[in-house]
């Protein structure tokens, strides 16, 4: 197996982009107050929309020159205008609480982890099969983070003689996965970390996360998995380990599979 080149350390920004976006927010904020403040001195009123339209700017051009990626200048300038537009229409305060519930509940790791929670594509996930065909039909599979376990479900019905693991740690999340896979005797989901899950009796591990748990990943799959079987990634590489084999799927989301065998 390739020894992984030393990664070099991300910047604030990409090491907490939460954080780090709520900073931004705040600053922008100060400065638009600050702008509001001075134009008043001038006789000059800028009404709330507007001001929230120019806080939105200046937070998006912040996170432009802190080189966040370009999903979060939306993010930024759109943030604030929003959040006055949908609190003027006078809703009923309880349905914000539910709201943040529902998002926490089903995306519970996108901010330890920074893994949130979306879905492998159809084309993907006809990709894996042409993967898997080729091991044995009693395969060892999990998906490290399965999500609602759709893709997981599939393949338990594609290969019945084999064994389907999922694990996954956002409530809301696993309870749909397990429910789900209920009825699948080849199929199991389990409340557990993908840190903690060992890997030494897989035959192909599957993962679809972020380029934030690549590293790390990278050192439990040379610690755990056993030789000749697979890791297999949608999308994200492991920085500095070439994969075995690429398989461009060409979506819109430009979707990729990478495979490394141990
Ligand atoms: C991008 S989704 C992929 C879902 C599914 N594997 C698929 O491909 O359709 C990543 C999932 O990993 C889960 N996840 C992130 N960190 C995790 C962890 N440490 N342990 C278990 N699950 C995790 C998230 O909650 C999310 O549901």
């Amino acid at each position: 197996m390739p020894i992984p080149h030393p990664d070099p350390s991300p910047p604030a920004s990409a090491r907490r982009p939460a954080l780090f976006g709520l900073l931004v927010q705040l600053v922008a904020l100060g400065a638009a107050l600050a702008l509001h403040r001075g134009l008043r001195l001038c006789g000059v009123a800028l009404p709330l929309p507007w001001l929230a339209v120019v806080q939105g700017l200046l937070a998006a051009a912040l996170s432009a020159g802190f080189r966040q990626s370009r999903w979060w200048w939306l993010i930024q300038a759109l943030f604030l205008p929003l959040l006055l537009a949908v609190n003027s229409l006078d809703l009923w305060a309880g349905w914000w609480l539910i709201a943040l519930l529902l998002v926490a509940l089903l995306h519970w790791n996108s901010f330890g982890e920074r893994v949130p929670l979306y879905l492998t594509g159809r084309r993907t996930e006809r990709a894996l099969f042409g993967v898997l065909d080729a091991l044995p039909n009693t395969l060892r599979f999990v998906d490290l983070g399965c999500g609602l376990a759709g893709t997981l479900r599939r393949l338990a019905r594609r290969y019945p003689d084999g064994q389907f693991v999922g694990v996954e740690t956002a409530p809301l999340v696993f309870l749909l996965a397990w429910l789900r896979c209920l009825g699948v005797r080849n199929c199991r989901v389990a409340y557990r970390s993908l840190w903690d899950e060992p890997l030494g009796d897989y035959d192909a591990v599957y993962c679809f996360l972020s380029p934030a748990p690549m590293p790390r990943l990278w050192e439990k799959v040379q610690k755990e998995l056993r030789p000749g079987a697979l890791l297999i990634s949608n999308t994200f590489e492991i920085p500095g380990v070439p994969a075995r084999q690429t398989i461009e799927l060409d979506d819109w989301r430009r979707s990729r599979l990478l495979i490394w065998r141990r």
